[in-house]
């Protein structure tokens, strides 16, 4: 016969159990309950939850307006929701804004800074800011780190806006947070700093730091992350290992060429037809449906003489189109 229900060996093991538990699953870097914030008539982020683990690289993906950047200002205590829980680090945003804002670094949008300071002062202001003092040694390595060094006694305004992109990312890092937020860093940089800024990300991720990536290059969070939320109107709409929500499609899509111009397709694909132009047909197919041999039999049915044919898998900007019905992306 075992314990009845209530016995002091009951409460004990529950106890032990929930003790267990909470010791050995770590704190998630990001947690978000129910959050909600209203812009007069615009419920611009509606009931959001998610939790990101330590150590992730997570995208936070959006057409414009779905409320990212919106969401990120909350989580830096820079706004305040109308419902809901923020944390960062297991440190609550609204009631314990110290620690959290210590765990966190945030790489902003829009670009503000002040013109009058040199690259350095703007760094060790940061740093005052966040009560640390003595990070000369730090604010050097961000420097050449970045590819700031010879830039760092140049005044703010003299900067390029790619230069100026890279000491955002060096302010939010000089109090040395455990997770970094990037909303759209790359917006309008070239190719060449876009990938030594990536460079340096991923360095920090590997060194253990939490990313939150947020970009409208799609190509980029498929490459980069391992895991995606995709937000769309203030909601969440998808959240998912980057595997999955790649798989999560409809499929893939075929593309035929013809040797001529492509006059008609059976009347049972039309609808799946992504693309016609001359003599290509791009149409979507269903991996777990459809046999690529008979579409092809029946198009050569349909008097289509066909000399090339590919199996296009979907990228994320396909699954991320046909979820929120938006075109992002370049
Ligand atoms: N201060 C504000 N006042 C009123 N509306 C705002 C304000 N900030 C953002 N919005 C609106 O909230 C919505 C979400 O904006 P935002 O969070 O910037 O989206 P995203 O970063 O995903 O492009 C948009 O419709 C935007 O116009
Ligand atoms: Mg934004």
């Amino acid at each position: 016969m075992g314990e009845p229900d209530g016995s002091p060996n009951f409460f004990l093991l529950t106890f032990c159990k929930r003790a267990c538990i909470l010791t050995h699953s770590p704190e998630n870097a990001i947690s978000l309950r129910g959050v909600s914030k209203r812009y007069d008539s615009l419920q611009a982020l509606n009931n959001v939850s998610l939790d990101i683990k330590q150590g992730e690289f997570f995208g936070l993906l959006g057409p414009n307006g779905a409320g990212k950047s919106t969401l990120i200002s909350a989580l830096a205590g820079l706004l305040r929701v109308d419902n809901g829980e923020l944390s960062v680090m297991g440190a609550n945003v609204q009631t314990d804004y110290r620690r959290a804002r210590q765990n966190l670094g945030v790489v902003p949008q829009e670009i503000v800074m002040d013109p009058f300071f040199s690259v350095r002062e703007t760094l060790q202001f940061q740093s005052g800011y966040y009560g640390v003092r003595n990070n000369d040694e730090w604010i050097d390595e961000l420097l050449e780190q970045l590819n700031l060094a010879d830039k760092a006694d140049t005044n703010m305004r003299k900067l390029s806006g790619g230069m100026k992109r890279r000491v955002l990312i060096a302010q939010a890092l000089v109090h040395k947070p455990k997770v970094l937020v990037l909303d759209e860093p790359t917006a309008g940089v070239d190719v060449e700093l876009r990938q030594s800024m990536w460079r340096f990300v991923r360095r920090l991720h590997r060194e253990g730091h939490t990313i939150v990536l947020t970009t409208h290059y799609l190509e980029e969070a498929e490459e980069l992350c391992d895991r995606i939320a995709i937000i769309n109107k203030g909601e969440v709409i998808a959240l998912e290992t980057k595997e999955d929500l790649l798989a999560r499609g409809l499929g893939s899509k075929l593309l035929v060429r013809a040797t001529h111009t492509i006059e008609t397709v059976p009347k049972e694909y039309q609808d799946r037809v992504t693309r016609l132009e001359g003599n290509e047909l791009e149409m979507i197919i269903h991996r777990d449906s459809d046999s690529v041999m008979e579409i092809l039999d029946r198009l050569r049915a349909a008097s289509m003489k066909i000399d090339f044919v590919s199996v296009l898998s979907d990228s994320l900007e396909d699954v991320f189109v046909r979820l929120t019905g938006e075109q992002e992306g370049q």
